[in-house]
């Protein structure tokens, strides 16, 4: 059993979320998007930042870097719906460039709350952003990649590349982005299977 340690529930969380006006994003944002799925998953997926589907929506992973990740789920038997999927940073930043340090600072208080209430045992970060910021590292993403690393409160992470690499990188080759990716999502999964 998790024993949520605040006192409001992941919907009210959401709630604060989508109203939230601590930084500028706010100001171009069409929707906040806190996250979705199962608040008792075992596994939370962290993304960078929703993009122009997720911001017209409100939901994270739809558009087509999202709809890629679901089939990488789905190569091995991962429902989405099973599991926790949200980002480090919950407002599409305009241009959909990346999220900035003073963004993301503002913004991490809502993760880590959502990771107190969730109480995951494997927090997957998906490309260099989440990676860098949850292990505090300056190493490249294909570096950090499919190792595990110990965090906070037992909490191990899992980095994997974000999906939308994999659409700019089509090859399927050993070593290749998509070959590592399909290693990486089978090595998660093994490990899951152990829970
Ligand atoms: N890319 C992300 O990092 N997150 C999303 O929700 C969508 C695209
Ligand atoms: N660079 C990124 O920002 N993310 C990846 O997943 C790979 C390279």
């Amino acid at each position: 059993m998790n024993t949520p340690v605040t006192e409001f529930t992941i919907e009210e969380l959401a709630d604060t979320i989508r109203k939230c006006q601590k930084c500028h994003l706010s100001r171009t944002r069409k929707m906040a998007v806190p996250g979705e799925g199962n608040p008792n998953s075992i596994v939370m997926f962290v993304g960078e930042a929703p993009g122009g589907d997720e911001d017209r929506e409100g939901l994270p992973f739809i558009g087509r870097a999202g709809q890629l990740f679901t089939r990488i789920l789905q190569s091995v038997q991962i429902d989405r719906k099973s599991v926790f999927i949200t980002n480090i940073v919950k407002c599409r930043p305009p241009e959909n460039r990346n999220p900035n340090k003073s963004e993301i600072d503002l913004c991490l208080p809502y993760l880590e709350s959502q990771i107190a209430l969730i109480n995951p045992k494997i927090i997957v970060t998906l490309g260099s952003v989440p990676a860098k910021c949850l292990l505090n590292s300056e190493e490249a993403i294909s570096r950090l990649r499919g190792k595990w690393f110990s965090w906070t409160g037992g909490i191990k992470i899992f980095p994997m590349f974000h999906p939308s690499y994999l659409l700019r990188h089509q090859e399927t080759t050993p070593g290749s982005p998509k070959e590592l990716t399909w290693r990486d999502i089978q090595e998660l999964k093994r490990v899951l299977d152990t829970f």
